[in-house]
């Protein structure tokens, strides 16, 4: 052992407007500003579950001057994410759309209701939904995707099996194919817990 790794702690993004990132994970994903540093960088925490929370979960900080102009110059500055929800092909590979190499950030919810209720919440707002709600093979996970202002998929995330040191399920290498990465895949009906 190199690292005596105690879990996955914060993740740390960059963005294109700090303040419109910051309102969407305060209003969409209700998660709380911990700090700020001057005005291009925030730190975010989940106050839902704050008796048990650390300061930051995640880091936000907006692109310099010179990154945005790049973007500008490309005409990537200002996306329409419902474009990237219509280039999604409706069958095939499950790649969810993104703008760099992240591919995508999870946050856990109590329950599929609690999935579905955001979905519900999102369709709302026409805010775009990439994928789901659906179960992963792997990890048995209810999910549903969907992109942050500057096109970051985010995931929210429901009922992930334990995997107890001892007694757990052996690791297996799953097939290729639509139904590993979404077992209701060709169902007619959305299962429930
Ligand atoms: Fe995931």
């Amino acid at each position: 052992m190199v690292v005596e790794n105690m879990g996955l702690d914060h993740i740390a993004i960059k963005v294109r407007d700090i303040e419109k990132s910051v309102a969407f994970y305060r209003n969409v994903l209700n998660m709380e500003v911990s700090d700020r540093i001057g005005d291009s960088v925030a730190f975010l925490r989940t106050p839902s579950v704050a008796a048990q929370a650390q300061h930051h979960e995640m880091n936000i900080t907006q692109m310099s001057d010179a990154e945005l102009d790049v973007l500008e110059e490309r005409g990537e500055l200002e996306l329409d994410l419902h474009d990237f929800e219509e280039e999604l092909p409706e069958d095939g590979p499950p790649m969810l759309p993104t703008t760099g190499p992240i591919y995508h950030i999870a946050f856990e919810v109590p329950d599929f209701k609690a999935l579905k209720a955001a979905e519900e919440g999102l369709r709302e707002i026409d805010h775009p939904i990439y994928r789901g709600p659906g179960r992963h093979g792997p990890g048995d996970n209810f999910f549903l995707y969907f992109p942050d202002p500057d096109g970051y998929p985010i995931e929210l995330t429901a009922n992930m099996e334990d995997a107890p040191e001892e007694g757990g399920k052996p690791a297996r290498r799953w097939p290729k194919n639509e139904h590993t990465w979404n077992v209701w895949t060709g169902s007619e009906e959305l299962k429930e817990e």
